[in-house]
């Protein structure tokens, strides 16, 4: 077991729906996110972000392959000892802001409720909950109830009550999608400091630049498969098990999808050279 990763998903496959009406959503996964990075999922829209968060969060089981976290492969776990897992290590902001909330609850309530499994005293768990309300902008809203927040401050409460025990896995889909620049930085930071002194993994979906700039790592999912990678601002395409490689978009008008290739090995890499465009008599 290696303790130094937090995350592993292993050829994960998903497929939504009854037979006669599936849905591939997943193709097989590889992905290794390790203690302490922080990742942004990127990717268009059905590209899967969601349904791989969902099996990072132990919310689905994969129709094939693995996933682990926390050196624990989520699939041999009962459900008491998956809850466990979640409660203790996982904190998860789930797309739809409401859904992650109590929305009879207020604010700071629904803060107080998620520190329930921390041996915080009961003034500490307030002075925390104070804290991540002010450090979200929701200081004036502790008493409101959080069903009558507005979405954007429904999200921003999300992420507060998603880092109130400072798990060690946070998991947020599209955490900044209905905030203005201001309070999406406000959230930007919370979920870096949790990083930097709590050592929080992060792996976030976003659409947002300035989401993907914050996070040191970014994965690029395209039609249910890891497509490419970007380290220190590089991009780099990742080549799939069964030797697959998924071309970056601005390069298919070099080599539409089609076009007949050749795959030239050389010392540094393999070239591919354009025999005939798609669509060319040959
Ligand atoms: N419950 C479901 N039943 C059937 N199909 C589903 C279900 N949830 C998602 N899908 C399908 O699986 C694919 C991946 O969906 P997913 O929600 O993971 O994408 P996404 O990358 O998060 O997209 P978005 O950026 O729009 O949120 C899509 O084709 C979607 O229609
Ligand atoms: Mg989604």
């Amino acid at each position: 077991m290696n303790v130094d990763v937090a995350v592993r998903c292993d050829n994960l496959v998903h497929v939504y729906g009854t037979p006669g009406a599936e849905v591939a959503a997943l193709r097989g996964v590889d992905l290794v996110v390790k203690e302490g990075e922080t990742v942004a999922l990127l990717g268009p829209s059905g590209a899967g972000k969601t349904t791989l968060l969902w099996h990072l969060a132990g919310l689905l089981k994969p129709t094939a392959g693995a996933v682990e976290v926390a050196g624990k492969r989520l699939a041999t776990l009962s459900a008491a000892e998956l809850a466990v897992l979640r409660v203790r290590e996982i904190g998860v902001v789930l797309q739809n802001p409401g859904r992650n909330l109590l929305p009879y609850d207020t604010a700071i309530g629904n803060l107080l409720f998620a520190q329930r499994p921390t041996r915080r005293s009961g003034a500490a768990k307030r002075r925390r909950a104070h804290a991540l309300l002010d450090s979200v902008g929701l200081g004036g809203a502790a008493t409101r109830r959080a069903g009558r927040l507005s979405g954007g401050e429904q999200q921003r409460l999300a992420v507060a009550v998603a880092l109130a025990n400072s798990p060690g896995l946070l998991l947020a889909d599209e955490p900044t999608s209905q905030l203005d620049p201001v309070s999406a930085a406000a959230v930007i930071d919370l979920i870096r400091a949790a990083n930097e002194e709590s050592g929080t993994t992060v792996v976030a979906v976003s659409h947002d630049a300035a989401v993907g700039a914050a996070l040191g790592r970014t994965v690029t999912i395209r039609d249910g498969r890891v497509g490419s990678e970007g380290r220190s601002g590089e991009d780099y395409v990742v080549v799939g098990r069964d030797g697959t490689v998924q071309l970056p978009p601005e390069m298919l008008d070099t080599l539409p999808p089609g076009t007949l290739a050749r795959a030239v090995r050389h010392d540094h890499g393999v070239d591919l050279r354009r025999i005939y465009d798609a669509g060319e008599s040959q």
